[in-house]
């Protein structure tokens, strides 16, 4: 776990981020930083100012990135655009980490002498400073005024961690670590609303597994990546979650209460026990509809002609939970198919009696499981079909949850 929490896992797919880093000790930690947001699925762009040019070199921004570094406002790799008026547009957000005084006063004063301070001007993005430099330095009225004038502008300013400082002073002037920079990140992409404070929502996600012997199993190929999403979203909006997962690669997101499951019967087991106290439940995993007949206790042999192994049907966990719900549950499920996809969906939507069911098609590419983006139908009882476009998986599970919101709200205020 990080010290800001699970924001290291955030899904930032689809986001350019432009990183400026200037010219102080603490350049160092930028490249945590691109790592950090590389493994987002950001697509981050790096522009190193001069001074930053003595401290660090591009290729280590180059290799984590994937991308070019720029370090000088007149090399201009694609004639058939300005490159600092191209990045200045195509960002989500500007992060300049670390911010030296001397960077702070050129930002604030408007001047634009090289790449960074230029695109800067240029931007309509969002942007978050983060200053780094001597105690003394940061206290000084001329810097103060400065971050000042900035958070006029709408600059979001990082207050600079107090300890130890490479000068030799202790007091406020650190970079915060590259992991609350990340969390500040996620945080201003992905502004919370509080709109479902205090509600108990249980998610499942990922694959269940169903063994036939030590060393063998019948799975899937869900990651958890759209359940982890969906969790980490409602989360950030205020619900206290409970996420109960099978089997994944994914760090578990802190912000969430973890069950860990392996089979279905032991998620259904799960999701039963929680159903008494939860408010809304969001049926992500790829629970197997089949496990072996006969579990082997040691490793299956070899065996010169083919292995007969007969499968029976597991339970299915949303019928479980149909049978048990009280009305006033909220039940979502999803559906993943391959073909006639609005048509099989609705069939599960009322043989399963759900109040909404996320449909995707998952023979279509950047769709379903493992990627990450997602493409999904939005299918309830009493509303037309909503498709919505290919999103991240993050922005698939906030747009899901402002239709749960909306639909229980509904109910609510009808009861
Ligand atoms: O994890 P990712 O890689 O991000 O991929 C995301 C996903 C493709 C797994 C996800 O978007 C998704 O579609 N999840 C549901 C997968 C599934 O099991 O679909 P289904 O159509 O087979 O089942 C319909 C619903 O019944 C699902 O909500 C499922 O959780 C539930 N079910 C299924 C079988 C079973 N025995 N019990 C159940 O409750």
């Amino acid at each position: 776990m990080n010290r800001a929490g699970n924001e290291a896992v955030a899904d930032l797919s689809g986001k350019t981020i432009v990183l400026g880093v200037t010219g102080g000790i603490a350049a160092y930690k930028a490249i945590s930083l691109v790592s950090l947001l590389a493994k987002s699925g950001a697509d981050v762009h790096v522009a190193l100012t001069k001074s930053a040019g003595q401290f660090v070199t591009p290729l280590p921004f180059v290799s984590l990135s994937k991308n070019e570094v720029i370090t000088d406002l007149f090399d201009e790799p694609n004639p058939r655009e300005i490159a600092h008026i191209a990045l200045a547009d195509r960002a989500d957000l500007v992060v300049i980490a670390p911010t030296t005084a001397n960077f702070l006063a050129k930002a604030a004063t408007g001047l634009a002498d090289d790449f960074l301070s230029t695109m800067l001007l240029a931007t309509h993005a969002p942007v978050l400073v983060a200053p780094a430099m001597n105690v003394n330095m940061w206290n000084h009225p001329t810097v103060r005024s400065n971050v000042a004038r900035l958070q006029q502008f709408g600059y979001h300013v990082m207050t600079p961690a107090a300890g130890n400082l490479a000068c030799g002073w202790v007091g406020e002037g650190r970079l915060p670590e590259p992991d609350e920079i990340h969390a500040q990140i996620v945080k201003l992409l992905y502004p919370v609303r509080q709109d479902l404070n205090g509600q108990r929502i249980v998610v499942t996600a990922g694959a269940t597994r169903e063994h036939l012997d030590p060393v063998r199993v019948l799975t899937n190929p869900s990651s958890g990546r759209m359940g982890y999403a969906l969790a980490q979203a409602a989360a950030a909006r205020g619900a206290e979650v409970t996420l109960i997962t099978g089997p994944t690669q994914l760090q578990l997101p802190s912000s969430c209460r973890i069950i860990r499951v392996t089979s279905a019967a032991q998620m259904e087991q799960a999701v039963l026990q929680e159903l008494p106290n939860l408010q809304i439940l969001l049926m992500a995993a790829a629970v197997s509809d089949f496990r072996p007949a006969n579990y082997i206790p040691n490793k299956v042999k070899k065996t010169e002609g083919p292995l007969q192994i007969e499968f029976v049907r597991n339970p299915d966990i949303l019928l479980s939970v149909a049978e048990q719900r009280k009305a006033q549950q909220f039940i979502v499920g999803f559906a993943a198919e391959t073909e006639h996809v609005e048509e099989y969906a609705k069939g599960k939507l009322v043989g399963k009696k759900l109040d909404l069911i996320v449909a995707n098609d998952v023979s279509q590419v950047g769709a379903g499981f493992e990627s990450d983006t997602n493409q999904v139908l939005l299918i309830s009882p009493n509303e037309q079909v909503q498709q919505l476009p290919m999103l991240s998986k993050m922005d698939t599970a906030n747009a899901i949850l402002d239709k749960v919101h909306q639909l229980f709200s509904e109910r609510t205020v009808n009861e």
